[in-house]
C-alpha cells in the first residue's frame, strides 16, 4: 500500500545538478559562494532589503530575537498555537513567552484579544509598557503565520506603534507570501522563514532572516558567523556558527528556480481539495485575499469526533495525517510560559484536519484522500 505523507520535499534534476556543481567546485561549507547566491535569489521572493541564510528556521528565530535586542526577563507576546521553535527561541534568549489565544477565523494571534489584553493588563512607564501583575517589561510581539495565513498587518503595525513593541514575524510557513503586494518586512522589525523539507521551498535544512533595517541584518550576520567582524580569527563579539552551508544553498537555489511551478501546483491542490470536500460541513475561515499561497491545505470540521475518526480512517490506509500542532500551553514545557485563556486555540486544535499537500501528488492521490474523508464523515 503506497504511503501518502502530509508533505514531502519535491527535489528534482535541477537541484541535483546544482549540488554536484557545488561539490565539483568545492563550494560546500558555510564559506562557499552558493549561500550568497541564494540570499540574492531569495530577495526576489521576499522583496525585503536584507536577507540572511541560516542553518534552519529555528536558528533564524533565535538570531532574530537577539538582533532586535530583547533582554533577560522581558516578555514576548505570542500565540500558543505554534511550533515549539517559536517559544524555544524566546526562552533561549532568556525572555519569557506570554501565550495568547488565536482567532478562529485566521488561526493567527487574535488581534481583538491582543488589544484587550494590552489595555487591561499593562501599564506605561516612560516609553515602555509593563505587565501589571508580573511587573515585567513587554518588549515584543511575535506573530506566527499559521499554515501560511497572513493576518491584518496594518492593524498589527498600528498596535505595535501604540504600545512601542518590536515585531517579529515567524513566517516559517509563509515564504512567497506578500501582504497586498507589499513585502512582509514593511510591517515588522524582522521576519524569518524556514527552508526545511516540509516548507514552500527547501534547502534540506535552512532558514532566512529578512529585514528592512541594516542594524538588525548586520548584527545577525556577525552573530551567525561566530562574531567575526573583519578578518579570520578576529572576533569582536560573542556569536555562534548558524550560517547556511553552500551545499544546502545549492538545493535551495534549485528549488527557487522551480518556485513558480510549486506555486501553481499548490494553488491547484487547494482548488481540488475545496471542490472534493465541498459536501462536508466545515467551520469557515475568513482570510482569503486573492494571493494566498497555501502551505499545507486544511479544513476545520464541525465535529471533533468526526475529525478524529477521519484521522484514524486515513492512517489505516497509510495516509499520514495527525492532529497537527499540539498547542504550547498543553506541552510538558508549559512551565516556561505565562498562560492566558485558549478557547479558540482548543476549538481549532480539536477540529483541524491538515491535508496531504506534497506538490507531486496526482489527482488520483487527492481523490483517494478525499474519498476516505467523505466515507468516514458520512459514516459509509
Ligand atoms: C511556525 C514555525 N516556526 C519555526 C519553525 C522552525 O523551522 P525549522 O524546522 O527550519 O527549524 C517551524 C518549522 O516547522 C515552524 O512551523
Amino acid at each position: 500500500m503506497n504511503k501518502i505523507s502530509l508533505f514531502e520535499p519535491n527535489v528534482g534534476r535541477i537541484e541535483k545538478k546544482l549540488v554536484i556543481k557545488s561539490i565539483n567546485e568545492n563550494q560546500i561549507s558555510s564559506y562557499g559562494y552558493f549561500t550568497n547566491l541564494l540570499e540574492k535569489e531569495v530577495k526576489k521572493i521576499t522583496s525585503s532589503k536584507f536577507n540572511l541564510a541560516t542553518s534552519s528556521g529555528s536558528s533564524a528565530l533565535f538570531v532574530a530575537f537577539k538582533s532586535i535586542g530583547i533582554k533577560k526577563d522581558e516578555i514576548v507576546l505570542t500565540q500558543s498555537y505554534t511550533f515549539t521553535g517559536t517559544t524555544n527561541a524566546i526562552i533561549l534568549n532568556n525572555s519569557i513567552p506570554l501565550l495568547l489565544d488565536i482567532s478562529k477565523e485566521n488561526l493567527n494571534l487574535d488581534l481583538d484579544n491582543l488589544e484587550k489584553f494590552l489595555l487591561c493588563n499593562t501599564f506605561k512607564k516612560g516609553k515602555f509598557i509593563y505587565h501589571k501583575s508580573y511587573k515585567k517589561k513587554i518588549s515584543c510581539i511575535c506573530l506566527v503565520f499559521t499554515l501560511g495565513i497572513i493576518p491584518d498587518l496594518n492593524r498589527v503595525k498600528k498596535i505595535s506603534k501604540k504600545y512601542n513593541l518590536k515585531i517579529v514575524f515567524d513566517a516559517a510557513c509563509a515564504l512567497g507570501q506578500k501582504y497586498f503586494n507589499k513585502s512582509l518586512t514593511k510591517f515588522c522589525d524582522v521576519a524569518i522563514y524556514s527552508l526545511n523539507g516540509s516548507k514552500n521551498i527547501t534547502s534540506g535544512a535552512g532558514g532566512i532572516i529578512s529585514t528592512e533595517k541594516f542594524k538588525y541584518y548586520d548584527f545577525a550576520l556577525k552573530f551567525s558567523n561566530n562574531g567575526k567582524i573583519l578578518n579570520a580569527y578576529d572576533y569582536k563579539m560573542i556569536g555562534f556558527n548558524l550560517k547556511m552551508s553552500s551545499l544546502n544553498a545549492a538545493v535551495g537555489l534549485g528549488q527557487i528556480k522551480r518556485f513558480n511551478y510549486f506555486k501553481k501546483k499548490k494553488k491547484k491542490l487547494k482548488e481540488i481539495y475545496s471542490k472534493e470536500l465541498n459536501p462536508i460541513k466545515t467551520f469557515n475561515t475568513k482570510f482569503e485575499w486573492g494571493n494566498y499561497l497555501p502551505w499545507l491545505n486544511f479544513c476545520i470540521l464541525d465535529d471533533p469526533k468526526k475529525r478524529d475518526n477521519i484521522i484514524k480512517a486515513l492512517r489505516k490506509k497509510n495516509i499520514m495525517v495527525s492532529k497537527f500542532w499540539l498547542p504550547m500551553h498543553k506541552q510538558t514545557t508549559k512551565k516556561y510560559f505565562l498562560l492566558t485563556n485558549f478557547k479558540n486555540t482548543q476549538f481549532i486544535y480539536d477540529r483541524i484536519l491538515v491535508l496531504p499537500s506534497s506538490t507531486f501528488l496526482k489527482l488520483k492521490d487527492i481523490k483517494k484522500v478525499t474519498g476516505i474523508i467523505k466515507n468516514s464523515y458520512f459514516n459509509k
